[in-house]
């Protein structure tokens, strides 16, 4: 069987965890590759429980499943574990989960310069979530990084250790103003967090490998979205990793020829939490509107979202960069009640219509939304299962993003809750 990857199509929190959960009973295994626990998932389970998932793979909800963090992910230890304790406190079997060998560490020197470089870029911030997401990446690039396995060796991770807070201590003190991290401390509580880890601790790539050659489903779910992507994105208003489809071999170790599937979660309308430019974004009523119906408020760090109408640009793009073949659309329920429906189809830029991203990043932020209007619907559609219920405004709706957006909407969910979908097209078919 082949892997499936699925991404955020938008600016994150499009509703990968509800996805990732939808299809978790027909795979054998959810790979994290790439974020940290600036990531929140939230996923209802059928008898009405809700769980904030941040670094740990929402397959973890599913019985038999196999959640695995792989080798992309920046995985901070301690946070780790407090949502392990928390998940096995409402009796989930957190026993099957496994983190790659390779995955790099946040330490504490990370989350700190997170914190002060964000303070010190004043109005230019990026909004980081403040999880030293963006150091632990700059490390991992310069080589300088420390990796889970280094906690099975004390002397290499003392060794590491000491030798990056040379330089980031220096950084902290002289730089910012800050204190020094101390080294021993450090060592005996990452050395901690080794021991209680230490079992499941794995060569995820070659655990992949032997799955797939077993015949097995391995989904991989993606964190943050296509336009956060430090490539693709919205640069530099993006997180510091790969979440797009490319990404997904990378930060698995899955070769690119084993993906068949990719899907792409996509919001009815667009949200965005933290700085950079959003087209669509509105500062009126119905701003409110989508926030307050759609519960908009992030999950790692109590934001409010910033809320705009669908972008069919921004789809477009998705489906291109990450090669959709289906899309999941999410929170179509959210637009119930509105008279007028607005999509984005184009943006004019300085008086010239452009269908597609523009090149550049100057061009990008004085680009204004064309809209096209379609009228919206009444109608609660929570318990829709088939189209055919829907009432003919959603339908025309969904209708109009396919034709836009360029892949079939194959799923369209009506509520968070793991039935509240309507399936067209068979995800994994
Ligand atoms: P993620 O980061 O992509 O997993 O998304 P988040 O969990 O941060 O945000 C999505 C929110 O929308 C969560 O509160 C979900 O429970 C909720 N949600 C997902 N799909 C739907 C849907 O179809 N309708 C409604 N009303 N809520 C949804
Ligand atoms: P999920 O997986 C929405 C945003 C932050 C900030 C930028 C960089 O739940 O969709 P970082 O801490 O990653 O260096 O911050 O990226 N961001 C997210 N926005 N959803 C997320 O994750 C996000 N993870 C990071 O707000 O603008
Ligand atoms: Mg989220």
């Amino acid at each position: 069987m082949p892997a499936v990857v699925l991404i955020g199509a938008q600016w994150g929190d499009e509703g990968k965890g509800k996805a990732t959960d939808v299809l978790g009973d027909r795979v054998g295994y959810v790979v994290r590759y790439q974020g940290g626990n600036n990531a929140g998932h939230t996923v209802v389970t059928p008898d009405g429980e809700k769980y904030a998932l941040h670094l740990i793979p929402s397959g973890i909800l599913t019985p038999g499943c196999t959640p695995v963090i792989g080798n992309g992910v920046v995985i901070d230890p301690g946070v780790l574990l407090e949502e392990l304790a928390g998940l096995e406190q409402r009796g989930v079997d957190t026993s099957r989960l496994v983190i790659s060998a390779d995955a790099h560490l946040i330490m504490p020197h990370h989350r700190a310069l997170d914190r002060v470089t964000e303070r010190h870029l004043g109005k230019a911030r990026i909004g980081t979530t403040g999880r030293g997401i963006g150091p632990a990446y700059g490390d991992k690039v310069a080589r300088i990084g420390i990796r889970v396995q280094d906690l099975l060796d004390p002397g290499i991770f003392r060794a590491k250790l000491e030798a990056a807070l040379r330089e980031k201590n220096q950084v902290l003190v002289k730089v910012y103003n800050r204190k020094a991290v101390d080294v021993d401390e450090v060592v005996e509580e990452y050395l901690g967090y080794g021991e209680t880890l230490v079992h499941r601790i794995v060569d995820s790539r070659l655990l992949l490998a032997d799955a797939l050659d077993r015949g097995e489903w391995v989904l991989l779910e993606g964190s943050q979205g296509t336009l956060l992507d430090v490539d693709h994105g919205t640069y530099p208003f993006v997180t510091s990793s790969s979440p797009t489809a490319g990404g997904a071999a990378a930060g698995s170790g899955i070769g690119p020829t084993r993906i068949s599937h990719v899907v792409g979660i996509l919001k009815a309308y667009t949200t965005r939490v933290g700085s950079g430019p959003f087209p669509t974004e509105l500062h009126d009523e119905w701003g409110e509107f989508l926030r307050k119906h759609g519960g908009e408020v992030g999950v790692t760090t109590g934001r409010d979202r910033r809320c705009g109408w669908f972008d069919a640009v921004i789809a477009r793009y998705a489906a291109r960069v990450n090669g959709i073949t289906d899309f999941f659309l999410t929170k179509l329920d959210v637009l119930t009640g509105l008279d007028t429906v607005p999509i984005c189809v184009a943006y004019d830029i300085d008086g010239t219509r452009h269908d597609e991203m523009p090149m550049t990043q100057s061009a990008f932020h004085h680009a204004r939304p064309v809209y096209e209007e379609l009228p919206g619907w009444w109608e609660d559609i929570s318990g829709c299962r088939t189209v055919e219920e829907l009432p003919a405004n959603a339908r025309a709706y969904v209708r109009r993003l396919e034709e836009l957006s360029g892949a079939p909407m194959s799923v369209l969910g009506v509520g968070p809750g793991r039935d509240q979908n309507v399936l067209i097209h068979d995800l994994l078919g």
